[in-house]
């Protein structure tokens, strides 16, 4: 190959990634809710897989009526944007029809959030941060980490459902996962974790500089 070729496929190969990196940066910030709305990654999923996809139900192994229901595109499937009463998974829980007997049924407060959710579009809103990362952090449990737990992973770690084992409205129980490891290597995507939160975007950045920051501060309950 001529020494122009190679030079020409550098800069071919070198505008590629630029238009790759540049769509990443324009993914992520289109995804965090701006407008203040329900967040499908914090508020919705967190319902849905507690009330829905519990064993014998709507979750990837038992599919039951063909649904799964712990991914967007499995609870988008029975919603109509923008419609609540056309969208069959508000009509069975209002009908009374789910979670069938025996399950406790689902409060008004998280049907509420459902409706909202799908009046405003359904969207696949994933981190919706309201942390301001550009301040210089003054690390707290209390103001920092509990905030960022009650929003990403206190749907399902309470001691209600503790998926796993963990109830992180517990200091104590957040103490023992991050020392065995598990709440870094979960919401990092280190490969021997399950990805955290649970089929859901990463976290932000800023929100794990955060955890990171008060664990090397010596993971203090302040
Ligand atoms: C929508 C529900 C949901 C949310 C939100 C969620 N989790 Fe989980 N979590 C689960 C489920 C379900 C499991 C069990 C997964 C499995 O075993 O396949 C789990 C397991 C875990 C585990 C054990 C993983 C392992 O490999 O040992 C950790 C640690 C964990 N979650 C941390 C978190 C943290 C931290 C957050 C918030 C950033 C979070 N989770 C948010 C549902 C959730």
């Amino acid at each position: 190959m001529s020494n122009k070729w190679v030079i020409l496929m550098g800069f071919f190969i070198l505008v590629v990634s630029a238009c790759t990196n540049d769509q990443l940066g324009l993914t992520s910030s289109s995804g965090s809710d701006s407008t203040g709305g329900v967040c499908f990654q914090s508020d919705v999923l967190p319902i849905v897989v507690n009330n829905c996809a519990n064993a014998g139900c709507h979750n990837p192994k038992d599919r039951e009526e063909g649904l799964d229901y712990t991914t967007y595109a499995g609870i988008k499937k029975s919603v109509k944007s923008g419609n609540p009463s056309k969208s069959e998974l508000i009509k069975v829980i209002r009908s009374g029809e789910m979670p069938p007997r025996g399950y406790p049924a689902i409060s008004q407060t998280d049907l509420s959030t459902l409706t909202a959710w799908i009046a405003e579009g359904a969207l696949n809103t994933q981190d919706c941060s309201a942390l301001d990362c550009t301040s210089a952090a003054n690390v707290s449990y209390s103001q920092t980490i509990v905030p960022i737990i009650k929003k990403q992973c206190i749907g399902c770690h309470t001691a209600r459902l503790s998926e796993a084992g963990y109830s992180y409205d517990i200091y104590a129980e957040v103490l023992r996962s991050v020392n065995n490891n598990s709440f870094l290597g979960s919401i990092k995507h280190q490969a021997s974790f399950v990805p955290m939160p649970y089929n859901a975007g990463k976290i932000s950045s800023c929100e794990i500089t955060f955890i990171e920051t008060w664990i090397a501060e010596g993971k203090k309950n302040n």
